[in-house]
Protein backbone atom coordinates (compact mmCIF):
# COMPACT_ATOMS: atom_id res chain seq x y z
CA UNK A 1 0.00 0.00 0.00
CA UNK A 2 1.84 3.16 -1.29
CA UNK A 3 2.37 6.20 1.06
CA UNK A 4 0.46 9.60 -0.32
CA UNK A 5 2.93 12.45 -1.97
CA UNK A 6 0.84 15.07 -0.53
CA UNK A 7 1.24 18.10 -2.91
CA UNK A 8 -1.41 19.74 -1.43
CA UNK A 9 -0.47 19.82 2.39
CA UNK A 10 3.16 20.71 0.80
CA UNK A 11 2.37 23.09 -1.27
CA UNK A 12 0.47 24.69 1.75
CA UNK A 13 3.55 25.02 3.37
CA UNK A 14 5.24 26.83 0.60
CA UNK A 15 2.99 29.27 -0.12
CA UNK A 16 2.77 30.18 3.78
CA UNK A 17 6.76 30.56 3.68
CA UNK A 18 6.48 33.13 0.59
CA UNK A 19 3.52 34.60 2.80
CA UNK A 20 5.83 35.35 5.58
CA UNK A 21 8.68 36.27 2.94
CA UNK A 22 6.53 38.98 1.44
CA UNK A 23 5.39 40.43 5.13
CA UNK A 24 8.81 41.02 5.76
CA UNK A 25 9.38 42.88 2.56
CA UNK A 26 6.23 45.10 3.05
CA UNK A 27 7.25 45.43 6.38
CA UNK A 28 10.39 47.19 5.23
CA UNK A 29 8.59 49.62 3.18
CA UNK A 30 8.75 47.97 -0.26
CA UNK A 31 6.17 46.71 -2.70
CA UNK A 32 4.44 43.57 -2.78
CA UNK A 33 5.62 41.37 -5.76
CA UNK A 34 3.37 41.96 -8.88
CA UNK A 35 2.51 38.85 -11.23
CA UNK A 36 1.01 39.33 -14.30
CA UNK A 37 -0.90 36.49 -16.46
CA UNK A 38 -2.32 37.56 -20.26
CA UNK A 39 -5.05 34.93 -20.82
CA UNK A 40 -6.65 35.01 -24.34
CA UNK A 41 -10.06 33.43 -25.25
CA UNK A 42 -11.93 31.62 -23.10
CA UNK A 43 -11.02 28.15 -22.94
CA UNK A 44 -12.23 26.87 -19.46
CA UNK A 45 -9.55 25.20 -18.62
CA UNK A 46 -6.94 28.45 -19.37
CA UNK A 47 -9.35 30.60 -17.64
CA UNK A 48 -9.44 28.09 -13.90
CA UNK A 49 -5.59 28.07 -14.13
CA UNK A 50 -5.45 31.72 -14.63
CA UNK A 51 -7.77 32.47 -11.97
CA UNK A 52 -5.95 30.00 -9.63
CA UNK A 53 -3.18 31.83 -10.15
CA UNK A 54 -4.59 35.16 -9.30
CA UNK A 55 -5.96 33.58 -6.11
CA UNK A 56 -2.78 32.28 -5.07
CA UNK A 57 -1.28 35.73 -5.82
CA UNK A 58 -3.62 36.91 -2.85
CA UNK A 59 -2.69 34.15 -0.67
CA UNK A 60 1.23 34.82 -0.44
CA UNK A 61 0.52 38.84 -0.31
CA UNK A 62 1.42 39.54 -4.13
CA UNK A 63 -0.36 42.26 -6.17
CA UNK A 64 -1.58 40.33 -9.55
CA UNK A 65 -2.84 41.92 -12.41
CA UNK A 66 -5.17 39.70 -15.34
CA UNK A 67 -5.02 40.88 -18.62
CA UNK A 68 -7.13 39.47 -20.97
CA UNK A 69 -7.58 39.47 -24.90
CA UNK A 70 -9.90 38.29 -27.06
CA UNK A 71 -9.22 35.10 -28.93
CA UNK A 72 -9.27 37.14 -31.94
CA UNK A 73 -6.34 39.21 -30.59
CA UNK A 74 -3.53 39.67 -33.07
CA UNK A 75 0.05 38.82 -32.82
CA UNK A 76 0.93 42.33 -33.15
CA UNK A 77 -1.25 43.76 -30.46
CA UNK A 78 0.24 40.69 -27.91
CA UNK A 79 3.68 41.44 -28.97
CA UNK A 80 2.85 45.39 -27.74
CA UNK A 81 1.59 44.29 -24.67
CA UNK A 82 4.88 42.19 -23.62
CA UNK A 83 6.73 44.96 -24.62
CA UNK A 84 5.15 46.72 -22.17
CA UNK A 85 4.95 43.96 -19.51
CA UNK A 86 9.23 43.60 -20.35
CA UNK A 87 9.53 47.53 -19.70
CA UNK A 88 7.39 47.84 -16.36
CA UNK A 89 8.95 48.72 -13.54
CA UNK A 90 6.09 47.61 -11.58
CA UNK A 91 5.81 43.98 -13.09
CA UNK A 92 8.58 41.45 -11.63
CA UNK A 93 6.85 38.64 -14.21
CA UNK A 94 4.12 37.54 -16.52
CA UNK A 95 2.80 34.67 -18.16
CA UNK A 96 1.20 34.01 -21.69
CA UNK A 97 -1.40 31.77 -20.38
CA UNK A 98 -0.85 28.24 -23.45
CA UNK A 99 -2.31 27.37 -25.74
CA UNK A 100 -2.78 30.49 -27.72
CA UNK A 101 -4.88 30.57 -30.79
CA UNK A 102 -3.75 29.26 -34.50
CA UNK A 103 -3.23 33.32 -35.63
CA UNK A 104 -0.53 33.29 -33.10
CA UNK A 105 2.86 31.87 -33.57
CA UNK A 106 3.68 30.87 -29.79
CA UNK A 107 7.64 30.73 -30.78
CA UNK A 108 7.39 34.13 -31.47
CA UNK A 109 5.68 34.74 -27.63
CA UNK A 110 7.74 33.07 -25.90
CA UNK A 111 10.71 34.54 -27.88
CA UNK A 112 9.49 37.99 -26.90
CA UNK A 113 9.23 37.66 -23.11
CA UNK A 114 11.98 39.33 -21.14
CA UNK A 115 13.67 36.06 -19.59
CA UNK A 116 14.11 37.93 -15.93
CA UNK A 117 10.36 38.16 -16.46
CA UNK A 118 9.69 34.99 -17.48
CA UNK A 119 8.64 33.12 -14.30
CA UNK A 120 7.16 30.10 -16.47
CA UNK A 121 10.92 29.08 -17.43
CA UNK A 122 9.50 28.61 -21.06
CA UNK A 123 12.31 31.31 -22.97
CA UNK A 124 14.85 29.64 -24.44
CA UNK A 125 17.51 31.48 -22.48
CA UNK A 126 16.37 29.95 -19.54
CA UNK A 127 15.01 26.41 -20.72
CA UNK A 128 18.99 26.12 -21.86
CA UNK A 129 20.45 27.82 -18.64
CA UNK A 130 18.48 24.48 -16.82
CA UNK A 131 19.97 22.35 -19.00
CA UNK A 132 23.27 23.51 -18.46
CA UNK A 133 22.42 23.08 -14.38
CA UNK A 134 22.89 27.17 -13.86
CA UNK A 135 20.72 29.16 -11.50
CA UNK A 136 17.35 29.73 -13.57
CA UNK A 137 13.52 29.83 -13.11
CA UNK A 138 12.34 26.42 -13.37
CA UNK A 139 9.33 25.70 -15.32
CA UNK A 140 6.66 25.29 -12.61
CA UNK A 141 5.36 21.70 -13.28
CA UNK A 142 9.07 19.59 -12.67
CA UNK A 143 9.75 22.46 -9.88
CA UNK A 144 6.65 21.34 -8.06
CA UNK A 145 7.94 17.48 -9.01
CA UNK A 146 11.31 18.21 -7.91
CA UNK A 147 10.02 19.85 -4.48
CA UNK A 148 7.71 17.13 -3.72
CA UNK A 149 10.70 14.79 -3.72
CA UNK A 150 12.79 17.23 -2.02
CA UNK A 151 10.37 17.51 1.04
CA UNK A 152 9.52 13.68 1.38
CA UNK A 153 13.76 12.61 0.54
CA UNK A 154 12.16 10.43 -1.73
CA UNK A 155 15.81 8.73 -2.99
CA UNK A 156 16.43 9.32 -6.60
CA UNK A 157 20.10 8.66 -7.30
CA UNK A 158 20.66 6.08 -9.48
CA UNK A 159 17.50 5.14 -9.80
CA UNK A 160 15.64 4.61 -13.09
CA UNK A 161 13.47 7.23 -13.82
CA UNK A 162 10.16 6.63 -16.63
CA UNK A 163 9.06 9.97 -18.12
CA UNK A 164 6.22 9.42 -20.50
CA UNK A 165 5.58 12.54 -22.34
CA UNK A 166 8.06 15.04 -24.41
CA UNK A 167 6.19 18.18 -24.00
CA UNK A 168 8.09 21.50 -23.47
CA UNK A 169 6.22 22.20 -20.34
CA UNK A 170 6.62 19.26 -18.46
CA UNK A 171 8.01 15.86 -20.25
CA UNK A 172 11.40 17.60 -21.84
CA UNK A 173 12.68 19.60 -19.02
CA UNK A 174 11.53 16.65 -15.89
CA UNK A 175 13.99 14.23 -18.34
CA UNK A 176 16.75 17.32 -17.80
CA UNK A 177 15.92 17.59 -14.07
CA UNK A 178 15.99 14.02 -13.39
CA UNK A 179 19.32 13.20 -14.72
CA UNK A 180 21.52 16.29 -14.06
CA UNK A 181 23.89 16.09 -11.03
CA UNK A 182 22.13 17.11 -7.94
CA UNK A 183 19.28 15.85 -5.35
CA UNK A 184 16.95 15.32 -6.96
CA UNK A 185 18.34 13.81 -9.53
CA UNK A 186 20.63 11.44 -10.61
CA UNK A 187 18.32 9.27 -11.84
CA UNK A 188 19.43 7.29 -14.84
CA UNK A 189 15.96 8.44 -17.69
CA UNK A 190 14.19 7.28 -19.96
CA UNK A 191 11.79 9.54 -21.96
CA UNK A 192 9.17 7.88 -23.81
CA UNK A 193 6.32 9.24 -26.28
CA UNK A 194 4.04 8.58 -28.43
CA UNK A 195 6.29 6.63 -30.66
CA UNK A 196 7.34 4.45 -27.95
CA UNK A 197 6.68 1.19 -28.44
CA UNK A 198 5.47 -0.83 -25.59
CA UNK A 199 5.64 1.60 -22.80
CA UNK A 200 4.91 -1.00 -20.41
CA UNK A 201 7.91 -2.78 -20.73
CA UNK A 202 9.75 0.49 -20.07
CA UNK A 203 7.85 1.81 -17.32
CA UNK A 204 7.92 -2.33 -15.61
CA UNK A 205 11.48 -1.61 -14.97
CA UNK A 206 11.23 2.18 -13.72
CA UNK A 207 12.17 2.52 -9.67
CA UNK A 208 10.25 6.20 -10.83
CA UNK A 209 7.23 6.64 -13.06
CA UNK A 210 6.42 10.04 -14.38
CA UNK A 211 3.26 10.66 -16.41
CA UNK A 212 2.29 13.57 -18.40
CA UNK A 213 0.51 12.20 -21.22
CA UNK A 214 -3.27 13.21 -20.84
CA UNK A 215 -4.79 9.94 -20.90
CA UNK A 216 -7.36 9.21 -17.93
CA UNK A 217 -6.16 6.00 -15.96
CA UNK A 218 -3.55 4.89 -18.35
CA UNK A 219 -0.76 3.57 -16.17
CA UNK A 220 -2.24 0.39 -14.06
CA UNK A 221 -1.13 -1.42 -11.77
CA UNK A 222 0.14 -4.14 -14.00
CA UNK A 223 2.60 -1.89 -15.63
CA UNK A 224 4.72 -0.99 -12.98
CA UNK A 225 7.01 -3.05 -10.34
CA UNK A 226 6.50 -3.42 -6.43
CA UNK A 227 7.60 -0.31 -4.60
CA UNK A 228 7.75 2.05 -7.19
CA UNK A 229 7.38 5.81 -6.64
CA UNK A 230 4.32 6.98 -9.63
CA UNK A 231 4.11 10.80 -10.29
CA UNK A 232 0.95 11.49 -11.93
CA UNK A 233 1.07 14.57 -13.72
CA UNK A 234 -2.31 14.39 -15.60
CA UNK A 235 -5.34 16.09 -15.40
CA UNK A 236 -8.10 15.72 -17.73
CA UNK A 237 -11.54 16.63 -17.82
CA UNK A 238 -13.78 13.87 -18.22
CA UNK A 239 -17.53 14.83 -18.45
CA UNK A 240 -19.83 13.27 -16.17
CA UNK A 241 -23.28 14.00 -13.94
CA UNK A 242 -21.16 16.08 -11.24
CA UNK A 243 -22.53 19.42 -10.51
CA UNK A 244 -19.45 20.87 -12.34
CA UNK A 245 -20.17 18.92 -15.09
CA UNK A 246 -17.11 16.99 -15.56
CA UNK A 247 -14.53 15.46 -12.99
CA UNK A 248 -10.26 15.78 -13.07
CA UNK A 249 -9.17 12.28 -13.71
CA UNK A 250 -5.09 11.69 -13.33
CA UNK A 251 -2.82 9.46 -15.87
CA UNK A 252 -2.81 6.89 -13.95
CA UNK A 253 -5.20 4.09 -12.61
CA UNK A 254 -4.75 5.31 -8.55
CA UNK A 255 -6.64 2.69 -7.13
CA UNK A 256 -5.15 -0.34 -9.01
CA UNK A 257 -1.44 1.37 -8.54
CA UNK A 258 -1.73 2.59 -5.01
CA UNK A 259 -1.54 -1.10 -3.87
CA UNK A 260 1.44 -1.76 -5.23
CA UNK A 261 3.43 1.32 -5.51
CA UNK A 262 6.12 2.75 -2.40
CA UNK A 263 4.85 6.79 -3.13
CA UNK A 264 2.26 8.13 -4.99
CA UNK A 265 0.41 11.66 -6.20
CA UNK A 266 -3.27 11.96 -6.09
CA UNK A 267 -5.37 13.79 -8.48
CA UNK A 268 -6.45 16.32 -7.66
CA UNK A 269 -3.91 16.91 -4.55
CA UNK A 270 -0.83 16.02 -6.18
CA UNK A 271 1.24 17.61 -8.80
CA UNK A 272 -1.36 20.24 -9.74
CA UNK A 273 -1.10 22.12 -6.16
CA UNK A 274 2.48 21.78 -6.64
CA UNK A 275 3.08 23.27 -9.60
CA UNK A 276 0.95 26.31 -8.56
CA UNK A 277 3.08 27.10 -5.53
CA UNK A 278 6.13 27.07 -7.66
CA UNK A 279 5.14 30.04 -10.21
CA UNK A 280 4.57 31.84 -7.23
CA UNK A 281 8.05 30.73 -5.51
CA UNK A 282 9.45 32.16 -9.33
CA UNK A 283 7.85 35.23 -9.02
CA UNK A 284 9.23 35.96 -5.88
CA UNK A 285 12.87 34.86 -7.48
CA UNK A 286 12.31 37.50 -10.16
CA UNK A 287 10.81 40.39 -7.64
CA UNK A 288 14.12 39.36 -5.79
CA UNK A 289 16.91 39.43 -8.48
CA UNK A 290 15.25 42.39 -10.12
CA UNK A 291 16.78 45.17 -11.60
CA UNK A 292 14.09 47.36 -10.21
CA UNK A 293 14.61 46.47 -6.54
CA UNK A 294 17.91 46.71 -5.45
N1 LIG B 1 -0.74 25.95 -19.98
C1 LIG B 1 -0.67 24.77 -19.29
N2 LIG B 1 0.26 24.86 -18.33
C2 LIG B 1 0.80 26.10 -18.40
C3 LIG B 1 1.80 26.77 -17.66
O1 LIG B 1 2.42 26.25 -16.73
N3 LIG B 1 2.06 28.05 -18.04
C4 LIG B 1 1.41 28.65 -19.07
N4 LIG B 1 1.75 29.90 -19.38
N5 LIG B 1 0.48 28.04 -19.79
C5 LIG B 1 0.17 26.78 -19.44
Amino acid sequence: MAEILDGLKVSKEIKKEIRANVEKIVSGNRRAPHLVAILVGKNGASMTYVNNKIKDCEEVGFRSSLVEFPSTVSESELLEKIKDLNQSKEVDGFIVQLPLPKQIDQEKIIMAIDPRKDVDGFHPENFGKMALEMDTFLPATPFGILTLLERYQIDTKGKHCVIIGRSRIVGKPMSILMGRKDFPGNSTVTLTHSYTPHIEEFTRNADIVITALGDPNFLKANMIKDGAIIVDVGITRVEDDSPKGYTLVGDVDFASCKEKAAWITPVPGGVGPMTRAMLMKNTLLAYKTSVYND
